[in-house]
């Protein structure tokens, strides 16, 4: 990063993490790897998703449902085999709708997952049976490849009724309830092991997958697993790394978040979070007179922003930063801002996003280790996930951290988007499980 005005050299010595505290990361990271393996206690879950690699070669028509954060997703899609799939039918549809007619993240059980049959209904006009593939982003204890509770809810979603409770039942009782019996769930999996399923059904290499989006986790293919003989694909949660220090911001978005303690990482590094990171950041330095030449800024400035606030915003290259200008303005401060708190606005943003990066990047070279400590074979993680696909160098961030904490080893790790993994990972996990 250039050189920083003084204002933001505090903040930049609270964001910043240096090599070494990068490889200790990665070093606790195997280790709490290796102490959920073992049952002992740890704050990554390693949940069994009961599934191992595709071959490739699964074909046929599967529904898969897809259910975020933020959006659900139903698919229709036909596997063609040799890693190939064509995508027949598609609907998609906001958890929580915009305009504020309905909001399934807070309501119950039952609501929910009507909504998420409804999804499904059109997709599925012939007689069936359609095998279905429910790819779901929250962690889940399973006790095989169909059956899984929900732990707890991520991402401040709060509809009651679900915790504890086991998903495929609630779905199916949905479907049911819409006379759609002839839609089998067949298989329920975590979004991070879709997304490494349908890259593995193209690239059989692919070992890790992992999702950067409104939340973060990672999971990889197991290859001694404690529940079986054959690899499994394991979903490490690696949301929830607690053994990693946050600063003062890290602390007031956890404090005000719906599961104080929990998510750690998660908290400091997913689109679901930073934007708020960076709120408290803007508040915080405006507070102290550092920005707007001391003066108070509009309360709009401090409205919610998220992961989409941080990519306008770095993605900003205009010598006047014009496009920040823009979000100042629309935030109630037009007219009220020079170029140097527009440059503040854009280190602070990059401040955040780099941490995030190289936080996940440290995770990363965690799981290496623990599948092969001196990387001497080839290595692929598919990611996934608003901030890797759009956040205006994350992955390049990423790939060079991987080189500091790697060295020469890094060349045989390649890291690449998997764009909609989950969707297509989800029908290709229905194809093995009902083939
Ligand atoms: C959930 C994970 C999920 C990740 C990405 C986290 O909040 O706990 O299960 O994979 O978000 O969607």
């Amino acid at each position: 990063m250039p050189d920083l005005p003084p204002p933001l050299r505090q903040l930049q010595a609270e964001f910043a993490l240096s090599t070494g505290q990068l490889a200790a990361i990665a070093a606790l990271f195997r280790r709490e790897m290796a102490a959920g393996l073992e049952g002992r206690t740890s704050s990554l879950a390693m949940l069994p998703s009961y599934l191992t690699c595709p071959t490739g070669l699964e074909q046929g028509a599967y529904l898969a449902l897809d259910f975020g954060g933020t959006n659900v997703r139903a698919l229709l899609v036909e596997l063609l085999g040799d890693g190939r799939y064509r995508v027949l039918g598609r609907r998609s549809a906001p958890l929580a709708d915009p305009e504020g007619a309905y909001d399934f993240t807070a309501g119950a059980a039952r609501d929910l997952f009507g909504f998420l049959a409804a999804q499904l209904a059109d997709l599925a006009e012939g007689e069936g049976p359609y095998f279905l593939g429910h790819s779901f982003s929250f962690p889940c204890r399973q006790t095989g490849v169909n059956s899984a509770s929900l732990i707890q809810w991520t991402k401040e979603i709060k509809t009651a009724g679900v915790e504890g409770q086991d998903l495929t039942s609630l779905l199916t009782a949905a479907l049911q309830r819409r006379g759609l019996d002839h839609i089998r769930p067949v298989a329920l999996l975590n979004d991070s092991v879709s997304t490494l399923i349908a890259a593995a059904y193209r690239e059989p290499r692919t070992d890790i997958g992992s999702i950067c989006g409104t939340g973060h986790n990672t999971c990889y293919l197991e290859p001694a697993p404690p529940w079986g003989r054959q690899p499994m694909y394991i979903n490490i949660e690696a949301g929830n790394f607690a053994k990693v220090d946050g600063n003062s911001y890290d602390a007031l978005v956890d404090q005000a978040s719906e599961k104080p303690g929990a998510a750690r990482l998660e908290k400091m590094c997913s689109g679901r979070y930073i934007g708020e990171l960076f709120r408290l950041v803007l508040q915080d330095l405006t507070g102290r007179g550092l920005l707007f030449a001391g003066a108070p800024a509009s309360p709009e400035l401090f409205r919610p922003s998220d992961g989409a606030d941080l990519a306008l915003i770095l993605g900003d290259e205009s010598p006047e930063l014009e496009q920040i200008a823009l979000w100042l303005d629309d935030r109630g401060q037009a007219g009220r801002h020079s170029l140097d708190d527009r440059s503040a606005l854009r280190s602070a943003a990059s401040l955040i996003a780099i941490r995030s990066a190289r936080l996940v990047a440290a995770t990363y070279a965690g799981v290496l280790q623990h599948l092969d400590p001196a990387v001497h074979r080839d290595h692929a993680i598919a990611v996934d996930g608003s901030l890797y696909e759009k956040m205006p160098g994350y992955a390049r961030v990423i790939g060079l951290t991987l080189a500091e904490l790697l060295g020469d080893r890094a060349g045989r790790v390649r890291v690449y988007l998997t764009k909609d993994g989950s969707g297509v990972g989800a029908a290709v996990a229905a194809a093995t499980v009902s083939r």
